[in-house]
């Protein structure tokens, strides 16, 4: 089969999964403002709003739509540390909120604080990361819902993008978040998924960046000295790292490669200012991951309050740009 065609077999099957994921959008649609009666608390444990453009936009986007919805947000960072985290939600547990949202730093280690959680009866929302419970767990209820981007389908769309550009033939950089961090997970095997049908393409190397344009810029810069023109293209796993590999390419006047060109640049997220490199075309591709979740998750929350049910996962809906359409969508985008 022909690497064209593969990629078509592929643009079908994210397309069948995306119209999948609309049972969880209606869900959604159908959310009211009826909670407003009583002035809620609830707790929200933030992993680390310091580390990307990403978390800033989305711990503003629940600081936002607390103070519109009249709810007292008791606000916790874990500044990455998935331990500070955990002890974090036991102090909420602690403090008798009325909810928790939850974005996990790692998804492993929840289950006793979950536990502690139900026994409370505080009903827990994950916002935008996933978790692994012991399989004894898994059926107990210790979360209502998750609500966030499908961070498999990123990893392919990703994929799908650069099989396309390259016609399948690239030695690829991978820079990835934490290892143990839902979007690192699901994002590395979406995007070895796809690669994994076309020979030609190659992950050559593979290091985490832990979200950070500092940190990913060492990691590039070890990707330069161990594999220099080889690079066909990076993967980085968000925005801000892809920014600091973009920093290390040109800081390298000995190689004097140009990110966009000699080396193609694509990542994950979509903050404003990955647009503005892929209108200088210096980034090549952005698959979106939409961070404004908090009016949405905490309209969720009020109507769990209010004793209604929702699915196990509701997904957002993302797109890919590119150096194509980032102009026309500039101005339209919020974070
Ligand atoms: O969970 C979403 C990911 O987490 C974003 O890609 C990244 O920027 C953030 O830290």
């Amino acid at each position: 089969m022909k690497a064209i065609d593969l990629v078509r077999r592929l643009a079908i099957a994210l397309l069948t999964q995306t119209l999948d994921r609309r049972i969880g959008v209606i869900a959604m649609m159908f959310l009211c403002a009826c909670a407003h009666a009583r002035n809620y608390t609830i707790g929200f444990a933030q992993s680390d709003t310091a580390e990307s453009d990403w978390r800033r936009a989305n711990t503003e986007s629940f600081r936002e739509a607390a103070k519109d919805l009249g709810i007292t947000l008791v606000f916790k960072d874990a500044g990455g540390k998935t331990d500070v985290q955990r002890r974090q939600v036991g102090e909420l547990i602690e403090q008798k909120v009325d909810a928790i949202v939850l974005s996990a730093n790692e998804v492993h280690g929840w289950d006793n604080v979950l536990l502690e959680a139900k026994k409370a009866r505080i009903p827990v929302v994950l916002s935008d990361r996933t978790l692994t419970l012991q399989p004894e767990n898994q059926n107990k209820g210790l979360f209502v819902t998750w609500i966030g981007s499908d961070f498999r389908y990123e990893g392919r769309a990703a994929g799908a993008w650069l099989a396309q550009e390259t016609a399948g033939h690239c030695n690829v950089v991978e820079i990835e978040g934490p290892l143990d961090a839902a979007p690192s997970i699901e994002r590395g095997k979406g995007f070895r998924e796809v690669l994994s049908l076309f020979p030609g393409m190659k992950i050559i190397a593979s290091k985490p960046g832990m979200w950070r344009a500092d940190q990913a810029k060492k990691v590039m810069q070890g990707f330069l000295h161990d594999e220099g023109a080889n690079i066909c293209a990076v993967f980085a796993h968000n925005d801000n790292m892809a920014f600091g590999a973009i920093a290390a390419i040109e800081a390298d006047k000995q190689l004097a490669l140009k990110p966009g060109k000699d080396i193609l640049i694509i990542s994950v997220d979509g903050v404003r200012h990955g647009f503005e490199l892929l209108i200088r075309r210096k980034l090549n591709a952005l698959v979106e991951c939409n961070p404004l979740l908090g009016k949405l998750v905490l309209k969720v929350v009020l109507e769990v309050l209010h004793g209604r049910s929702f699915p196990a996962s509701m997904y957002m809906e993302d797109r890919v740009y590119t150096t194509h359409n980032a102009a026309a969508a500039l101005p339209t985008r919020k974070y």
